[in-house]
């Protein structure tokens, strides 16, 4: 250490410690080639227009897959990704690219292109600052060239508008409206297709059996104890062609059917029955409710066993099964629909007929 310097905390100069850093300024302009050259400027204002022409191209392109594919069409396409879902999400990504990057190319090659420096300032702004804003706005706008370069202004327009018109023909799949499908459920043999009737024949039976979820084993009345709720689903979701050996209900017919027709089984003692029509349409004090819960369609099993409360894990409405399924908490506006149960000749468990009215949610069309 020199005994000619003063010394500091860190044990440096204190003189140079305390000197202000000089503004090292900004480095010198280079042009862009678009703004000395009229011709590369014309260049880039031709390829800004070339990819926005891209996005109208995908747009149209989006519209006519739309049109031309339906969901479902050659699944197997790239993956198992499906046709229509192929060609839409290529046709959008290059729509969204075009746009992009044509606005990027803009910015970069035609816009105004110098150097700013803004001073801190108070978080509001004064007056003068705000003309200023307005002024800068008004410079950038005409710097982007809007009222001068009616090509890439016109061909922005139109990808814009194009880009817009994809949300509205999407408004098709609101429908077609559904008639009287929400009516009914599968519990109705009347309801079932062709391949279902055709299987059914080969049973030489009437009546519909309850089977359980998942595994389709049909169940006694010895099969549940007092207390016990058991997931169950019509038996013909379990029926397998004797020529293909394939389900007869398969694919997405299979999901919307089992989502409808999705029951639970309950059992008490008789005498708990409040309701003289859940005590006759149960068996041996078994019961059969929809599982689909009436306020917005969430599947219901949690199971108070000795109060015979079922109780949604939604927003917990919750419903009496002792007494017709009443609601007895929740947003949940109408009871749990019953299912009218009944033993076969053999002694199954099975449905006597569908809901007597529409299972899940509520419904515009609903009767
Ligand atoms: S869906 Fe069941 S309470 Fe809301």
């Amino acid at each position: 250490m020199s005994d000619n310097l003063p010394e500091t905390t860190h044990g440096g100069d204190a003189t140079l410690a305390h000197e202000p850093i000089p503004d090292p300024g900004l480095p010198e302009h280079q042009w862009r080639p678009t703004d000395v050259d009229p011709k590369a400027e014309r260049r880039a204002e031709r390829q800004v227009a070339g990819l926005f022409m891209l996005a109208i191209l995908g747009a149209i392109g989006f519209i006519v897959s739309y049109i031309a594919f339906h969901v479902g069409d050659h699944p197997d396409t790239i993956g198992n990704l499906g046709a229509s879902n192929l060609a839409l999400g290529l046709c959008l990504a290059v729509t969204l690219l075009g746009m992009g990057a044509g606005m990027i190319q803009w910015a970069r090659k035609l816009m105004g292109d110098h150097e700013i420096m803004e001073m801190r300032h108070p978080a509001s702004s004064s007056q003068a600052d705000r003309e200023a804003a307005i002024a800068i706005l008004q410079t950038g706008l005409e710097e982007s060239g809007l009222g001068r370069r009616p090509l890439v202004r016109n061909t922005l327009l139109a990808a814009g508008g194009v880009l817009g018109l994809l949300p509205v023909i999407m408004l098709r799949d609101l429908g077609p409206l559904p008639g009287d499908k929400l009516d009914h459920t599968i519990w109705d043999i009347g309801t079932w297709t062709p391949e279902m009737q055709a299987w059914w024949k080969t049973q030489d039976r009437s009546l519909q059996r309850v089977v359980r979820d998942v595994v389709g084993t049909p169940i006694k009345v010895t099969d549940l104890e007092i207390g016990d709720l058991v997931n169950a689903e019509p038996e013909v979701l379990f029926a397998v062609d004797p020529d293909t050996k394939q389900l007869v209900v398969d694919g997405t017919d299979q999901l919307v059917d089992k989502a409808k027709a999705a029951v639970i089984l309950h059992r008490m003692l008789p005498q708990d029955i409040v309701s003289q029509q859940t005590l006759n349409w149960s068996v041996d004090g078994i019961v059969c409710y929809s599982k689909i819960c009436t306020h917005v369609g969430c599947p219901i099993s949690l199971n108070e066993r000795t109060t015979h409360h079922l109780l949604c894990p939604c927003h917990q409405s919750t419903f009496d099964l002792a007494d017709a399924g009443k609601v007895l908490f929740g947003p949940a506006a109408r009871p749990l629909p019953q299912l009218e149960l009944t033993v076969d000749d053999e002694g199954y468990l099975a449905a006597r007929r569908d809901f007597t009215q529409p299972v899940g949610p509520s419904f515009w069309e609903r009767g």
